[in-house]
């Protein structure tokens, strides 16, 4: 699967390293808040299903308490025991990462093994430990933390919300050049609505307080990697030569939910609205996954809430969006490659599937960091190599990652301009300070 000459991967081998320092203490603290969760839940499992609730909580606790220990003492990856949809899937790359081992090395272990792999195991453990616990086995350990996010980020999205829908109001009549406005606008939303997830802060709040849209000028210079205008160009091209019935599809890879799902919810509306599009297929997860990433019930959970606002505008994205969905305008999807722990240049051969549904697509629009990892296959490329080299062969259509930077990898910067940046700001590639818009393919 790997192919010659490409770079290692990031790895908690390297001490110090963002990818150590998460595995030594982010990951066994998101652990800690997930047993607490349940602890706190109790209560709640033994109204719901009596003796066996609260035995059922014990159990997922001890198997969580178990997990973090593996991890805390460094011990060999064990395979998943759970016969789930993707349990051989998982357990096939676990012999593979062991392939990649020398003899000396032993097993795939937490420390040893490259990070995107056993970052992405930790959750897929997590979701087994609540399977093997009925009849808690559909609880979300996350959900609340998702939840308070979006009440937390009450007023940004308020004014996000009315942003929206004055906009729509004018959308018909906007000469190009303003509308190209308006859309770069939405984008930048979007890009900034990714600084809130929950994983990077350990699970504890990273809400959005204040009215982003004010804050798009301010926040233009940190965006490293602008292709805004190929997006346009694509899409306005599409909507020009489109005929009466034919169709403009994008997709939207999704990330977190709460406040980011709201700016990407805006920037699909726009979509519509602006007829830059004509339907929009939404990807989320299958399982609970880093901490604040979207499955079905977030996803309609928040489109609830919305419409039963006491907000007008707010009510009126909530009651928009559910006739989107019902009018087959807005098509939300879920794959179980998504919480696979393969990078992308491997779909066509592991999920041929979904490759082929995205391929249908005039645009993929990929959010956030960890598509941004899986899309690059998490190695120590140079700064300066081509994104689409880094992409590795991963090419179903036009496609763009939006997202801001969590972790040690960026490419297709301009020779110095990483070295420059590390110079004056060690932590650059991880603060989510910065931002990008990085576009491979033919407009
Ligand atoms: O735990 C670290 C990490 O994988 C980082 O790459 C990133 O900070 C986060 O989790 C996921 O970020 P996002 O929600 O933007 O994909
Ligand atoms: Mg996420």
């Amino acid at each position: 699967m790997v192919m010659a000459g490409l770079p290692k991967s990031l790895s908690g081998q390297d001490v110090g390293s963002f990818a150590y320092l998460t595995i030594k203490d982010r990951i066994p603290q998101i652990l800690t808040k997930a047993i607490d969760t349940l602890h706190r839940h109790k209560n709640e499992f033994f109204e719901k299903h009596g003796e066996k609730g609260m035995e059922a909580e014990k159990k997922a606790i001890s198997l969580l308490s178990k997990l973090r220990n593996e991890l805390q003492t460094d011990k060999p990856i064990v395979p998943l025991v759970e016969k789930l949809v993707d349990t051989d899937t998982w357990n096939q790359y676990l012999e593979y990462q062991q392939s990649l081992l020398n003899e000396s090395d032993g097993k795939p272990r937490w420390f040893l093994s490259p990070w995107l792999f056993v970052e992405c195991y930790m959750y897929r453990r997590i979701h087994e430990a609540l399977i093997q616990s009925p009849p808690i086995d559909d609880f979300d350990v996350f959900k609340e933390s998702k939840d308070q996010n979006f009440f937390e980020s009450q007023e940004s999205i308020t004014a996000l919300c009315t942003h929206m829908k004055e906009l729509m109001k004018t959308v018909e009549d906007l000469e190009e050049n303003q509308l190209k406005e308006e859309f770069f606008k939405v984008l930048q939303i979007s890009l900034w609505g990714n600084k809130c997830d929950l994983s990077l802060s350990g699970g504890e709040t990273s809400s959005q307080k204040t009215n982003i849209v004010n804050s798009l000028e301010d926040l233009k210079p940190f965006i490293l990697v602008n292709n805004m205008e190929q997006l346009w160009l694509l899409l306005s091209n599409c909507k020009k030569t489109r005929e009466k019935s034919s169709i403009t599809r994008v997709v939207i890879v999704l990330d977190n939910s709460g406040f980011e799902l709201v700016t990407d919810l805006v920037l699909a509306d726009f979509l519509l609205s602006s007829k830059l599009a004509t339907e929009v297929h939404f990807y989320g997860k299958m399982i609970p996954w880093f901490v604040s990433d979207t499955t079905v019930n977030d996803f309609n959970w928040l489109i609830k809430q919305l419409k039963h606002s006491n907000h007008k505008w707010m009510s009126r994205c909530g009651v928009d969006w559910e006739n989107h969905i019902k009018t087959g305008r807005w098509v939300y999807l879920d794959h179980i490659f998504w919480t696979l722990p393969h990078e992308y240049s491997a779909m066509s051969q592991v999920a041929p599937d979904l490759h082929a549904a995205l391929q249908k697509a005039h645009l993929i629009l990929f959010k956030g960091d960890l598509n941004y990892r899986k899309l690059t296959g998490d190695r120590k490329w140079e700064f300066t190599i081509p994104f689409h080299e880094a992409l590795n062969g991963f090419h179903p259509a036009p496609l763009c990652s939006i997202r801001t930077l969590k972790a040690e990898i960026q490419v297709g910067l301009l020779p110095g301009q990483g070295e420059q940046l590390t110079a004056s700001e060690p932590n650059w590639l991880t603060r989510g300070k910065y931002g990008i818009f990085q576009f491979d393919g033919p407009l």
